[in-house]
């Protein structure tokens, strides 16, 4: 709940002049999502920044992931009361302050490390939902027992009693929920990263040092000969969903999912929620962005489990737009990794804090106090 003064905080030195800005402050510095990815970029190797930066093939849905909330109209009523505004929601159960998740990220170790415990840290310092794809015992010894937890193709899945057995560890360890990524069946075709020629275990272990002229260790790019390294195994499919669902009593949700029958399907299967994504648009390019695909989802699953989206949310505004769209609430990747990158846990905090209030202060601007407020009435598609 955020009272009458929800945004006043101590003073901040005065600076017009961006180049008066002490960027290396976190408070006072980074003002908004991006001022943090400014920050991360000068921190970072160019090699990692392309990594986190980075989309597949032409970065067409790259690009249009953020552009596209602009293709959406905010049409704000006046004179209701907003002197309180409450961004509080339930979900699987639980109160969460404010609809804002954090996605799993594979390799923050390339951003800082020990990446995951300190985004699990912040996450818990926060108050907000974590979807963790570390290691368990990690963050377990670490004192941030994870929250919900990733599971995709491989191990874990690869057989019932492989994925009976994970679930029960996962059960055991206090997991709240369970993650399923449905769109990285395939190694994707990242051309920055074949083009620096990264070696995807960098990203898990830190990139290794340079040698004297600057140069990395010959890399084992699974695309390096331009050959697309297709995958042996059978991958999952509807009825893996079926068997995860009924192996758990966890909440799983299916992330990855980009058109009605697809999230019809996800009902029918058992999943507890939905969440339209297309990976950062770093999976399959040319589908365009997740907040276009958001409408038909919604109307597909037709209220019977929660929506959630991700993808390009860099402002508050963009949140509440897919709230009024017909999500539950939103999930972020890179804005959570600029901060980790550029300040560390402190940093994702921030950037959380600040995107938190800038949803609450669009809802005020917007006159919807709280988000049960938020219907389809507050947006219109922009005519051009
Ligand atoms: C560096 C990086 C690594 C990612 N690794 C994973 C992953 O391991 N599993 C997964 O489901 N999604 C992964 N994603 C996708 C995010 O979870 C999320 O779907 C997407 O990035 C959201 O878009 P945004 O970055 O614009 O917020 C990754 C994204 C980035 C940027």
């Amino acid at each position: 709940m955020f009272g009458a003064a929800p945004f006043a905080h101590t003073q901040a030195p005065i600076a017009s002049d961006p180049n008066a800005i002490d960027w290396s402050d976190p408070l006072y510095g980074p003002v908004s999502v991006m001022d943090f990815a400014k920050v991360a970029k000068t921190k970072l190797d160019p090699l990692a920044w392309d990594y986190l930066e980075g989309g597949s093939e032409d970065e067409l849905t790259l690009r249009e992931n953020v552009d596209a909330y602009s293709n959406w109209i905010i049409r704000p009523r006046m004179l209701t009361d907003v002197h309180r505004i409450d961004t509080s929601i339930e979900l699987f159960g639980s109160k969460l302050e404010y609809p804002i998740l954090l996605d799993p990220v594979g390799g923050k170790n390339c951003f800082h490390q020990g990446g995951e415990i300190a985004v699990s840290k912040a996450a818990a310092n926060a108050k907000a939902l974590h979807i963790t794809n570390g290691g368990i015992d990690d963050l377990i010894d670490a004192g941030t027992a994870p929250t919900f937890w990733q599971v995709t193709t491989g191990g874990q899945l690869g057989s019932p009693a492989a994925m009976r057995a994970f679930v029960k560890r996962l059960e055991g360890q206090g997991c709240k929920g369970i993650c399923f990524t449905v769109d990285i069946m395939h190694v994707s075709k990242r051309e920055r990263e074949m083009r620096n020629k990264l070696e995807r275990s960098w990203c898990e272990a830190g990139l290794p040092a340079r040698d004297g002229s600057g140069r990395l260790p010959v890399a084992k790019n699974p695309w390096r000969a331009g050959v697309w390294p297709s995958r042996p195994e059978p991958t999952p499919t509807w009825a893996t969903l079926s068997e995860l669902c009924s192996a758990t009593k966890l909440p799983v949700i299916v992330k990855g999912i980009m058109t009605a029958e697809d999230g019809d399907l996800c009902v029918k299967h058992g999943a507890k929620a939905v969440m339209v994504s297309n990976h950062g648009a770093r999976q399959l390019d040319q589908l365009g962005a997740t907040i276009e695909a958001l409408p038909e989802v919604v109307a597909a699953v037709n209220g019977r489990i929660p929506v959630l989206l991700d993808g390009g949310i860099r402002r508050g505004t963009d949140v509440l737009k897919a709230l009024a769209i017909g999500a539950k609430a939103v999930c972020i990747a890179r804005p959570y990794l600029y901060g980790l990158t550029a300040f560390g846990q402190r940093g994702v905090e921030r950037v959380l804090q600040i995107l938190k209030s800038e949803l609450a202060l669009s809802m005020g601007l917007a006159g919807v106090a709280n988000l049960a407020a938020i219907d389809s009435k507050l947006v219109r598609r922009k005519t051009r």
